[in-house]
């Protein structure tokens, strides 16, 4: 568990201001020297062994995880550039890809793609439709789907103390007390009230705040699972396992070969597994209890799309945060997960929003941005560990627990995995059943299949300095700093808004 904070600039981006949090120690670690295989070596090794994923099989044991790259439209539809994005990873033909996490709702959620209604289905289609044909049929195509809760940028002194602040009779009393100033306990109007409240100097504002409001005050005003004075947050457990299944069904219908639910992160299940979860209607406190949703929602998906359809999880083995779930809370998840029929269990680490940087005003707090955060997505400026290989151990622990109570799901493992020797070690090791790479992925799409066919010298490494997640913080559209600057004057080459990046990676030319 990390407690203290530290925020550092992480990486020069033109135009960019990336602030992410980072070890202490702050040690520079070097990419790790790759052995790459010949294509004889690659054919026998492991990596490149299939792998049956429920009733399906994945020709290789390859996994790019879910990553948005901020290309939808702004109604959540899916556009050429979602087209072209998932083509390109589709070209390197891993086992699986898996289409970034996509809104359940129907419900204005900006440029994130969505599956809450039957019209996002035709656009859903025409991406399955194109994978399927960029990779000749090798890559199996799944879709992250999530429920999120609402969160809102961080108000100015003007907006909280004018608008949002519910003002009641302790903010008075307080008031009255720490002015000396009677006419506050009831005499003084609410606008003489809030103007006062507007005056005060910011310190003083512990003393007339709650925990809670001082929070919404400084970083913006944010749902928790476990808001049970608001009537849709007490419903969740009757409304999502409906909404789930509804988007899994929407899902099989445009083409995808799974869905995969979005137990990680900072987002709503996660938050229901999380040990911060206090709920008391049965669905928070004890271990058995923050379980039952996500159990209820995989048993109604399963319900809803059979026994034949992949549904896997993503979900963390350590929140990081503290006072959240640690691996004996993840091992215990995942054997119930296990018994309740899913097909995999892809492990993920951190991204929450409890330790996140406190946002500018008039931006929203970022859940990839502190000490979680960057255990997610771990960079090259680290601790003695390093990035590489960091978060593996988790995945073993998960799948030793899964193996010994008798159930045969995948394990996926991921984070900082990006040579050949490692991800065969990863496997022979038994620490996981496949491995995933999201950043060494965005780097070079084409890597599995320069491993596979020997050519693995031409591999286009990762520098895990992080750009790319600089962008997706600002939800600019996703490229890579190793490519998105070359080749500009290629004949058909696609450039995001600013005309300086492009947004595919160029083609390898054998
Ligand atoms: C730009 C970007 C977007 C991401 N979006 C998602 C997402 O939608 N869902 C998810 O579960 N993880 C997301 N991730 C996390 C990755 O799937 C992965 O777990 C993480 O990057 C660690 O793996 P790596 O070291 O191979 O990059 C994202 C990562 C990046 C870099
Ligand atoms: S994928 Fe590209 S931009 Fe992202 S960390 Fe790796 S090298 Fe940097």
């Amino acid at each position: 568990m990390v407690s203290s904070r530290q925020l550092v600039t992480a990486a020069t981006i033109p135009g960019i201001a990336l602030s992410m949090w980072h070890p202490p120690e702050r040690i520079k670690h070097g990419l790790p020297t790759a052995r790459w295989p010949s294509r004889e070596e690659a054919e026998r090794s492991l990596l490149f062994t299939p792998i049956a994923i429920g009733q399906l099989t994945a020709q290789q044991r390859t996994w790019v995880p879910a990553m948005v790259p901020w290309r939808a439209s702004d109604e959540g539809f899916v556009t050429d550039a979602v087209i072209d994005w998932y083509r390109r990873f589709a070209e390197g033909r891993p086992g699986v890809l898996v289409v970034e996490a996509t809104g359940i709702r129907d419900i204005p959620s900006g440029p994130l793609l969505r599956i809450g209604h039957d019209r996002f289905i035709p656009g859903l289609r025409r991406l399955t439709e194109a994978v399927r044909d960029a990779s000749g049929g090798e890559t199996l195509l799944f879709i992250q789907i999530i429920d999120f809760l609402r969160i809102n940028r961080r108000p100015t002194r003007e907006a909280y103390f004018g608008r949002y602040l519910e003002l009641g009779q302790q903010h008075r009393e307080r008031l009255a007390h720490l002015t000396s100033d009677a006419r506050f306990h009831a005499d003084a109007s609410e606008e003489e009230v809030r103007a006062a409240l507007l005056g005060l100097e910011e310190e003083k504002l512990v003393h007339i705040l709650s925990h809670r409001e001082m929070e919404d005050y400084l970083y913006g005003y944010r749902e928790r699972v476990w808001d049970m004075h608001l009537e849709h947050i007490r419903e969740l457990p009757r409304v999502l396992p409906g909404l789930f299944a509804d988007a899994s069904a929407r899902a099989f219908e445009a083409g995808f070969d799974g869905v995969e639910l979005h137990y990680a992160h900072a987002y709503t299940m996660a938050s229901f597994l999380s040990a911060l979860n206090t709920r008391e209607d049965g669905y928070g406190g004890a271990r058995e209890d923050r379980v039952r949703l996500p159990r209820e929602v995989l048993q109604a998906v399963r319900a809803r799309v059979g026994g034949q359809r992949v549904v896997g999880v993503r979900f963390l083995g350590d929140d990081v945060v503290e006072g959240g779930n640690r691996i004996d809370d993840a091992v215990y998840f995942a054997g119930e997960l296990a018994a309740a029929g899913v097909d995999y269990l892809s492990v993920s680490k951190g991204g929450k929003f409890e330790d996140a940087q406190q946002p500018k005003v008039g931006r929203a707090a970022y859940p990839y941005t502190g000490p979680s955060g960057y255990e997610c997505m771990p960079t090259v400026f680290s601790d003695e560990k390093g990035p590489f290989l960091r978060n593996v151990e988790l995945s073993a622990a998960i799948r030793r627990a899964v193996r010994d109570s008798g159930h045969t799901a995948p394990v996926v493992a991921a984070g900082g995995i990006c040579t050949f020797e490692a991800a065969e070690a990863v496997l022979a090791s038994g620490d996981a059943d496949i491995v995933a790479a999201a950043r060494q992925t965005l780097a070079d799409p084409d890597w599995f299949r320069k491993m596979k066919l020997g050519r693995g010298d031409q591999v286009r490494q990762c520098n895990y300095t992080n750009y790319c997640e600089g962008l997706d913080q600002q939800h600019k559209q996703v490229t890579c700093k190793l490519w998105d600057r070359e080749e500009l004057d290629e004949p058909d080459v696609k450039l995001d808004i600013t005309g300086k990046r492009r947004l595919l990676p160029p083609r390898w030319r054998q």
